[in-house]
């Protein structure tokens, strides 16, 4: 499990602050006009990039969370998405955006999607900041994505590996030494 690796950086913290503004005014005009949106962050992946979207939203915001997990401390995806916690707040006929941090396999956003599109929201859309295409196994496309990246093990910004390096402020990618 404790194998040596180094990290080497893959997006800068300044080239996913200028995505981020380019997201939020992609989002505001979807949504303008909203009484209030919903954003919802997928814990806990997605805490950091929903701490900074919702920043620069010029938006009525109210902020929620799900707890889902279906990678645990392994590095291959268990395929089983478990809500560990589930919304503080009805989504019944409201604006709702569901932030996450990567589509992999596309198992997570695609279940989550799912249950939470069952209890009717007005509209649902997602957000990741990362994707990554080449590894999907379910049929599923985020409505925004920040930037596509090949198939590599990254880490920080949120992401982590076996629960390390959520706190870098860039994405890097994992290189193995041994
Ligand atoms: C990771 C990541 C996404 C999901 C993507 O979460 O944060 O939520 O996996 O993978 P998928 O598209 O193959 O489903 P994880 O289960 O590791 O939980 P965490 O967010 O708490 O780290
Ligand atoms: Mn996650
Ligand atoms: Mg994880």
């Amino acid at each position: 499990m404790s194998r040596l690796y180094v990290i080497d950086e893959m997006i800068s913290a300044k080239a996913i602050a200028a995505r981020i503004e380019e997201l939020a005014k992609l989002i505001e005009a979807e949504y303008e006009g909203t009484e209030k949106l919903v954003v919802i962050g997928l814990l806990r992946g997605s805490f950091i990039f929903i701490a900074d979207l919702v920043r620069e939203l010029d938006l009525p915001v109210e902020v929620d969370f799900l707890e889902v997990s279906s990678y645990g401390d392994a590095m291959e995806s268990s395929r089983e998405v478990r809500i560990l916690k589930d919304l503080r707040g009805q989504i019944e006929g409201r604006d709702v955006l569901v932030v996450e941090d990567i589509v992999d396999t596309g198992h997570t956003l695609s279940r989550t999607t799912e249950y939470l599109l069952a209890r009717h929201p007005a509209k649902l859309k997602t957000i990741a900041l990362l994707d990554k295409p080449s590894r999907r196994e379910v049929d599923f496309k985020a409505d925004w994505i920040g930037f596509e990246i090949p198939d590599e093990f990254v880490v920080g910004y949120g992401i982590d590996y076996a629960q390390h390096n959520r706190n870098l402020p860039y994405i890097g990618k994992v290189r193995f030494t041994e």
